[in-house]
């Protein structure tokens, strides 16, 4: 059962994005899947509430303190879950750390602007400590030459450490993703034959091909 953490000491990147229509992309490959949601912000569980509310019980949601996260985990065995997707909440270094050890791989969602660049070695030495393999995402891609200048910017942060990957994709900023929130949908869903859904699909494939339990 591969558990995925999304994780980033910034806020705002996407990992709540990120780790929704991750979990829409396992759903519709007819993985059970299981969110959990460890900030207490809660924003992936009022997706999930939408969802509810809109006759559809799948993906699992479950609000959870990364002080649970263990058991919680367990509970998902149990039930024979396929995937287990972990949305983290930022600035709580204990609870990224938490979710860091107990995943399979941590994907780290970052925007392609210098300050988010340059906030993501904390990050990165959480990964360290938790001897975390890695996938890092560039998110919210404006341009062609941003798109150049962050992947070399980020090649150079992640330096020639093995369990750190660049996902060999971007996700470009597109509306679709914020839209599709609204109504308690992921991409997939929303606008199947969209550019972001081909983005998500492209992730979820790279993430089943790279993550190792
Ligand atoms: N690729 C993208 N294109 C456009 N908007 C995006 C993209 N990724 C995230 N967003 C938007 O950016 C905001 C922050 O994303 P969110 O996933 O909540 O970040 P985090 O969970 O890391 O705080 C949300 O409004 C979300 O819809
Ligand atoms: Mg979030």
């Amino acid at each position: 059962m591969p558990i995925v953490a999304v994780i980033s000491q910034k806020g705002g990147p996407g990992k709540s994005t990120v780790s929704m229509n991750l979990a829409i992309a396992a759903y519709l490959d007819n993985k059970s899947v299981a969110v959990l949601d460890t900030d207490p912000q809660c924003s992936i569980s009022q997706w999930g509430d939408i969802r509810e509310a809109e006759g559809t019980s799948e993906p699992v949601v479950v609000a959870i303190p990364p002080s649970r996260l263990k058991q919680a985990i367990a509970t998902t065995e149990e039930d024979d879950t396929d995937i287990v997707i972990i949305d983290t909440a930022p600035f709580n270094s204990e609870g990224i750390l938490t979710a860091a050890r107990l995943s399979d791989i941590c994907i780290v969602p970052c925007r392609p602007s210098i300050l988010d660049l340059s906030a993501i070695t904390t990050t990165l030495d959480l990964c360290s400590a938790a001897d975390a393999k890695v996938g890092l995402l560039l998110n919210a891609v404006k341009s062609h030459p941003q798109l150049q200048e962050a992947t070399s910017a980020l090649k150079d942060l992640a330096g020639p450490k093995g369990k750190r990957q660049i996902c060999p994709l971007a996700w470009w900023d597109r509306t679709d993703y914020s839209k599709a929130v609204v109504d308690g949908l992921g991409v997939l869903e929303f606008a199947p034959s969209s550019k972001a859904a081909k983005e998500v699909k492209q992730l979820y494939k790279w993430l089943c091909d790279n993550v190792t339990t």
